[in-house]
């Protein structure tokens, strides 16, 4: 299955960008959730407000979805500073990096998204960036360079990333401030579902709110895409408000089980479970059993799975655990539905 037509891909989509952008909070305060990581960046931002500077560089990581191109550009709106944006694979040339520096007025925010990404020669580039506000050029080749040292203005590099662990030392430890996002609790997920629903003018049940919390993965862009969906079987089916029942229906149709899960995860479960007895499989007899990457596997499927407990890795290989075998009704357990 690939990623585009995957629904409960945590990824953005081409086609969500509109979406996105209605729905994304622009203060603190429509910020759910990730209550410590607001107190503390508040109080930075108070902190550098009353020392008139810029605060300092923001690193945020965690798993696709969770709101980490929506949190800077809350602490842009929340600083009153510009934001321009850029991504790690978009810098290809130290040039490039070099232009959009000199192009920053004093108090402007660089929003590098997949900052993991940024190619070496351009990631050098941005230490004395960062570290003295300064544009080092080197002028001519061989014995006669001379090394350039430009001013640059104050500002504030706020980075992205969904892998930290690939982020050089030299760069991490140039972000003053650095956290990680977690996964969402139910409640704040409900809260999202609400205010998304709100901003759509979409009337919803409470108890529909809950189903789509439960299969939302603790991810903010799915409930958001699966609340759209619901919304949409709604529609079609003449219904103005977004019931338990039409929900149920929508998701089943959708095959999307009580968790979240898709097809592909419960294909990869039942795999294991069936066709090698529980396991341990290796990673590339799996691929090769399911038709997956392996590569799609590791970084796509199995974290969730992992999270859930439906999956263990051994040295070995993958196995399904008790619980596991529990969600797709393989153990001698009284039945319970998956959808
Ligand atoms: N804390 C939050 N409160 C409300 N909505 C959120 C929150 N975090 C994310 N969202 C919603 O989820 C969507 C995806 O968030 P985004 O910031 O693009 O995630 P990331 O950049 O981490 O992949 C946004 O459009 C936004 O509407
Ligand atoms: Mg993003």
């Amino acid at each position: 299955m690939s990623k585009e037509e995957r629904l409960i891909t945590p990824q953005e989509k081409p086609e969500e960008d509109a979406l996105e952008t209605s729905l994304r909070p622009r203060h603190f305060q429509d910020y759910v959730g990730q209550e410590r990581i607001k107190k503390n960046l508040e109080i930075a931002i108070l902190a550098a407000k009353k020392r008139g500077e810029p605060i300092d560089h923001v690193l945020l990581y965690g798993a696709p979805g969770l709101g980490k191109t929506t949190l800077a550009h809350v602490i842009a709106n929340e600083t009153g500073a510009n934001i321009r944006v850029t991504s790690g694979p978009a810098i290809e040339k130290s040039g490039d990096l070099a232009a959009i520096l000199t192009n920053l007025e004093a108090g402007d925010i660089l929003f590098i998204d997949e900052i993991h990404r940024l190619p070496k020669t351009v990631e050098e580039i941005l230490y004395p960036a960062m570290e003295d506000f300064a544009l080092d050029i080197v002028m001519g080749k061989g014995p006669s360079a001379r090394t350039l040292r430009l001013d640059l203005p104050h500002f504030t590099i706020v980075g992205a990333t969904t892998m930290a662990s690939l982020l050089s030392a030299p760069l991490r430890d140039r972000f003053g401030l650095s956290y990680h996002l977690n996964f969402y609790e139910n409640k704040d997920i409900e809260k999202i579902i609400s205010r998304s629903a709100k901003i759509l003018g979409i009337e919803i049940a409470s108890e529909a709110k809950s189903a789509i919390s439960s299969r939302s993965r603790r991810t903010p862009r799915i409930a958001n895409r699966l609340l759209k969906r619901a919304r949409d079987y709604c529609q079609v089916k003449n219904e103005g408000n977004l019931t338990l029942p039409y929900c149920l229906e929508a998701f089943s149709l959708l095959e999307i089980d009580k968790l979240g899960l898709d097809t592909v995860d419960r294909r990869l479960l039942q795999t294991i479970a069936e066709k090698f007895k529980g396991g341990p499989v290796g990673l590339n007899t799996l691929a090769a059993a399911t038709g997956e990457e392996a590569d799609t596997i590791e970084n796509v499927y199995e974290p969730y799975l992992l999270q859930l407990g439906f999956l263990d890795r051994s040295p070995r290989g993958r196995v399904i655990t008790h619980l596991g075998r529990a969600h797709l009704g393989l153990n001698d357990e009284p039945e319970n539905s998956l959808f």
